[in-house]
């Protein structure tokens, strides 16, 4: 799966085993269109055009540079690889992370997210990303990203809006037939002094959202945790949404802090 954009909290792993019970679900029939609201790193919008579950896709999120970042893998792999390419052999994170700043441009904040610590996004109060250098890390290989850009791009091309905003808006067209992947902020990112998103996701919005699209007919699926650490960290749902439990994993966040935990993943999805 050409995963271009390296993006802490990414369902790359957990992708198969979402798309399995979606498959499950749909019994056969076709999603017309899959919404992924709280895209990110696209996991499960990739792997599902890989699959070809699906007639067309809606990639969204509300950090507006990140979505502008996927417009041009998408239809202008070539020209990012080659930006990308000259921010990688100057190799002077702080001035490219500065840069952004004045002037958010797609290969910048992919050469930010490629470099930083945990490839994870982090703002200051002034929402500017304000993420350190990994010293170790210098960025995924130029070769490697033009490959990644042209795979992404020919996954996508064609069959994909691209939309920043918040999930309500970025969602309001779909309906019967659609098919809503939910992955947004978990909790305890959202409250408290751990805010690491550009925007947090409180979770009377997370109702009010999966209200509106059940109230269309939309399929939802939405990975809520759960588990980490003997912590429970979920809120009541509505009983429209029926739990499932994916299989347990490694938590990727405990194993960056030098620890071994588990996590139990829970995945949402509309009651049939
Ligand atoms: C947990 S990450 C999604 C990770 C994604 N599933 C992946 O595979 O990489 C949550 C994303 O939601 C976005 N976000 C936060 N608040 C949002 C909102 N109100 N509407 C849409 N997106 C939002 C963040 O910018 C972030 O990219």
């Amino acid at each position: 799966m050409p995963h271009v954009i390296p993006y802490q909290g990414s369902k790359r792993l957990l992708a198969p085993a979402i798309l399995s019970v979606l498959r499950e679900q749909l019994a056969g029939q076709r999603v017309r269109r899959l919404y992924e609201p709280f895209a990110g790193s696209a996991a499960l919008t990739l792997a599902a055009a890989h699959a070809n579950l699906a007639d067309d896709f809606v990639l969204a999120d509300s950090y507006a540079p990140l979505v502008a970042l996927w417009q041009q893998i998408i239809d202008a792999p070539q020209s990012l690889a080659d930006a990308y390419r000259q921010e990688w052999q100057g190799g002077d994170y702080d001035a490219v992370r500065l840069a952004f700043h004045r002037d958010p441009t797609p290969p910048r904040l992919l050469y930010l997210l490629t470099r930083c610590v945990k490839a994870a996004v982090r703002f200051n109060r002034q929402g500017q990303f304000n993420q350190a250098a990994d010293k170790r890390r210098r960025g995924t290989q130029p070769d490697r990203v033009m490959q990644l850009t042209h795979a992404a791009s020919a996954l996508l091309r064609g069959r994909t809006l691209l939309r920043a905003g918040d999930a309500l808006t970025t969602t309001a067209d779909a309906g019967p037939g659609d098919v809503a992947y939910l992955d947004p902020p978990w909790h305890g990112t959202t409250v408290g002094r751990d805010i690491r998103y550009h925007a947090g996701y409180r979770h009377g919005e997370l109702l009010a959202l999966i209200e509106a699209l059940h109230a269309r007919r939309v399929r939802v699926l939405l990975s809520y945790d759960g588990k980490r650490g003997g912590h429970d960290f979920a809120q009541p749902l509505p009983d429209s949404l029926v739990r499932l439990d994916l299989p347990a994993m490694r938590s990727a966040q405990a194993t960056l802090l030098g620890r071994v935990e588990w996590t139990t993943e829970s995945l949402y999805v509309t009651r049939q």
